[in-house]
């Protein structure tokens, strides 16, 4: 297995990650925790979708977040974007790249965006046209280029059909989604045979959501193909309102677990990350799926009894904390855990 020394995340979070809730969020908290994202180290964000208010009610004041959000200069800011309206409104809002879409499976795309694959082609040609008149990237995403919902399993050949329109209409990346987490890590290495030698010098992204736990199994793959830009959602968070079960995307805090074990950079603080999952999780009122951020929020809560229990003070929890006080509050848990063992140990001597 190799792996590579850099990766680039795109956090997705704000977009796939809240398209799917039922659990209104003010604009005033999306563009907080925007902001959060943007101090995070994070390079690029999609910061929401300028589709039709009526399909994806959650991520109704695109314009909104899209104008009050603070730019970091070294961050990209993209937003989804699925025809010539959309585009105009995010434009309006202010981003630096366009995100357009489509499927792999004709059922699909008619139950996502209402067209066939072939009515599709013209409406993202005008976008990316406009788009790179104004200056700005796009990228395109492939949905369900392992299985559809619907269908069931896609052939790569029918996956490779649309990539390569694609690229005629001028993308400048590729994104390929696994939408409902099928793919386990064969059928990556399949599909990346494939991709990789047919666009050698692309630009790959891969979108995996994390539906059956495949996503970093998928990911190790995929970085032993040379890829080294993933999609990813804090927490966990996501899924796609037309891909009915589909879970939310691997999340960025187990993405990140992985890639410090390995020695990968990445430039993201997993401390603001924490931070930016909590208040996300405490917005939307649920427990998030990722494993590493329950792992840690359960560690923060331990810290937080066991000091409260020697009758000091400790900030509340865990958001206002700043990432430095909480390593700290961890380490002085853990340690006086040791101690007492060792205590425990040395009264049975
Ligand atoms: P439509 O109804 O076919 O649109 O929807 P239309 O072109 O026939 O227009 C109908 C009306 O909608 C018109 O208004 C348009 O102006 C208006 P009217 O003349 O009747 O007053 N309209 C719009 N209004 C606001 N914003 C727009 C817009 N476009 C048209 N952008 C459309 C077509 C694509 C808009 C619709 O199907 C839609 O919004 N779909 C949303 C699908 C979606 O967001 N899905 C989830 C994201 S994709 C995903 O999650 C997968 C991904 O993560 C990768 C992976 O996991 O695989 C990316
Ligand atoms: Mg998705």
């Amino acid at each position: 297995m190799r792996w590579p020394k850099q990766v680039q995340i795109k956090e997705v979070g704000p977009r796939d990650g809240l398209q799917n809730e039922t659990t209104w969020v003010e604009t005033d908290d999306k563009v907080a925790w925007i902001n959060m994202l943007s101090e995070s180290g994070i390079k690029e964000i999609e910061y929401s979708s300028f589709v039709h208010p009526r399909w994806i009610p959650a991520l109704k004041d695109a314009r909104e977040v899209g104008r009050r959000i603070n730019r970091y200069p070294d961050v990209t800011y993209s937003a989804l974007v699925p025809n010539e309206v959309g585009l105009e409104h995010a434009l309006e809002a202010g981003i630096d790249m366009a995100s357009v879409f489509m499927s792999a499976s004709e059922t699909h795309n008619r139950n996502n965006i209402n067209k066939s694959i072939t009515a599709t082609y013209p409406v993202i040609g005008n976008v990316v046209k406009t788009a790179k008149a104004e200056n700005k990237r796009v990228t395109g995403y492939v949905s369900t280029v392992f299985d559809c919902p619907f269908e069931g399993k896609v052939d790569i050949d029918a996956v490779l059909r649309v990539c390569d329109r694609l690229f005629e209409l001028g993308i400048d990346d590729l994104s390929l989604g696994d939408t409902i987490g099928t793919a386990v890590p064969s059928e990556v290495e399949a599909l990346l045979e494939a991709v990789t030698h047919r666009y050698p010098n692309k630009s790959i992204i891969m979108h995996f959501h994390d539906t059956r736990g495949m996503a970093i199994a998928n990911i190790m793959t995929a970085m032993n193909y040379g890829i080294t830009r993933f999609d990813s959602s804090l927490g966990g968070l996501g899924g796609c309102p037309y891909a009915p079960g589909a879970a939310g995307n691997v999340a960025t805090n187990d993405l990140l677990y992985l890639l410090q074990g390995l020695d990968v950079a990445t430039g993201v603080d997993d401390h603001i990350i924490q931070d930016a999952s909590s208040f996300i999780q405490t917005k939307l009122n649920k427990q998030l799926p990722s494993r590493s951020f329950n792992y840690l929020e359960s560690q923060l809560n331990q810290a937080n009894d066991h000091v409260q229990a020697a009758g000091a003070e400790m900030p509340n929890h865990s958001f206002e904390l700043v990432p430095q006080r909480k390593r700290e509050i961890i380490y002085v848990f853990l340690k006086n855990q040791l101690k007492n063992q060792y205590d425990k140990f040395r009264s049975k001597e």
